[in-house]
């Protein structure tokens, strides 16, 4: 998501004749994007304006501004604690920026945090910064309209609104003619994504078709995915495209009803088991990802092993895992105590992270002896004469060179696995 906005603010920036540097020493203006999902997320971005601070020093015309989530979230007050900062700009008025520039250039502080409910910067082409040129983001939606109990998103980048498809085909057929060959669709919640063109209704499954059948030789992946509104029409549309690529990403959060209704992330442990049932059933090579947040409100041993029993059930590829972060100003916040002591969150999150690891060994050891069509991204980091890859199911694939070189669709037979790899020959 931050990548997308990144390439947003390059493009706007360089609208007004800003170009962008490799080498921090050159830059004029730094404009660090900032996530506040959770603490630590902003302790970094703290962090990391302290280690450019000398640069400042240096060079008193040098302009910092910080972007993004936790500009939205702080506003004004990063002005007051934070010397260093010119400017601070929120998710909805980059558009904004080359004023606001203007402004710090004249000697002033700039702030501009207004939300919108209209923004979704259909029309701006974005300035890639992905460094393979095989793979890229499209954002199809902002904000969210979902109120998680412990998520900042809605609060920060406001209510959920979705993009024109003309203009999400529109970018996407330009990604192709610069040699493009995967687009990942992005939005907090894509099963809500819904645009209406007097009366006529384009939803998810039908944004995601239509941009499948742009080429077949385009790989199409989206994220994320709510469980409460995962449908068997977009399982079936993805089932009949085989370039929609066989992976979702189902965040559970946690395998406890009693704490999904805490969190109001309105479905309960059975829905959500049978909507893997679903996939399972309906796109039987799918991969399945999740993300699950160790030591909620009030969560107790028995809703900790429900997580863990959820997630041997499910048999995960993969899992992002985050400790309870409390923000200011979520329901959770608000309503309930962050009552499970630090320790017992981290042995939790470590519990998690082992039976993860386990269930992503399985999964990758199931794989050997099978063959894949891996899309070539470019060399591999730890050997230069072999080229790195992901299978649809969006594991990495690492396999010689043999002549062949990224952007190029090879059928690899897997011979063996790393804890995060698979390793393969081109058949
Ligand atoms: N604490 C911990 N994890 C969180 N996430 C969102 N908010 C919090 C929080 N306050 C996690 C959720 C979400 C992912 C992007 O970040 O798992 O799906
Ligand atoms: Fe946050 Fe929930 Fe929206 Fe995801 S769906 S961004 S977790 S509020």
């Amino acid at each position: 998501m931050n990548v997308a906005d990144s390439e947003v603010v390059a493009s706007v920036l360089k609208e007004s004749g800003f170009e962008v540097t490799g080498d921090i020493n050159e830059a004029g203006l730094i404009l660090i994007n900032t996530c506040s999902i959770r603490e630590n997320a902003e302790q970094r971005i703290w962090g990391r304006l302290r280690a450019i601070s000398h640069l400042k020093k240096k060079r008193r015309d040098l302009r910092i501004g910080l972007i993004g989530c936790m500009a939205e979230r702080l506003k004004e007050k990063v002005l007051e604690t934070e010397k260093l900062v010119d400017l601070v700009v929120g998710p909805d008025a980059y558009r904004d920026l080359p004023a606001l520039v203007a402004e710090t250039e004249a000697g002033h502080k700039a702030v501009n945090v207004l939300l919108s409910r209209e923004e979704t910067y259909s029309d701006i082409s974005p300035v890639r910064m992905d460094k393979d040129g095989v793979t890229s983001f499209v954002s199809i939606m902002r904000g969210c309209n979902n109120m998680c109990a412990y998520c900042v998103v809605p609060y920060v980048r406001g209510a959920e609104r979705s993009r024109d498809p003309e203009s999400i085909i529109r970018e996407v057929n330009e990604l192709l003619d610069e040699g493009y060959r995967e687009v990942t669709l992005l939005g907090q919640n894509v099963d809500s994504y819904r645009w209406d063109k007097e009366g006529k209704i384009t939803d998810f499954p039908e944004l995601l078709e239509r941009v499948a059948l742009t080429d077949p030789l385009l790989r199409v992946r989206f994220s994320t995915s709510h469980p409460k509104d995962l449908s068997d029409e977009l399982l079936h549309t993805i089932a009949r495209n085989k370039n929609i690529c066989r992976h979702i990403h189902l965040p559970a959060q946690s395998g406890s009803s009693r704490i999904l209704k805490l969190m109001n992330r309105e479905y309960t442990r059975e829905w959500y088991m049978d909507r893997i049932k679903a996939i399972r059933k309906i796109i039987p090579d799918c991969a399945i990802s999740t993300d699950m947040i160790a030591g909620f409100c009030t969560e107790t041993d028995e809703d900790h092993k429900e997580t863990l029993s959820l997630m041997e059930w499910a048999q995960y590829d993969f899992a992002y895992m985050f400790k309870y972060s409390e923000r200011p100003g979520t329901k959770a916040a608000r309503k309930f105590r962050d009552d499970v002591p630090e320790e017992i969150k981290s042995k939790r999150l470590d519990e998690i992270i082992g039976l993860q690891n386990r269930l992503s060994a399985k999964t990758k050891k199931l794989d050997i002896g099978k063959v894949f069509e891996v899309l070539t991204e470019g060399r591999s980091k730890r050997s230069g004469d072999h080229l790195s890859g992901r299978t649809s199911q969006n594991k990495v694939v690492v396999f010689p060179e043999e002549g062949h070189k990224k952007g190029e669709y090879l059928n690899v037979l897997i011979e063996r696995c790393t804890s995060a790899t698979l390793i393969g020959k081109i058949i």
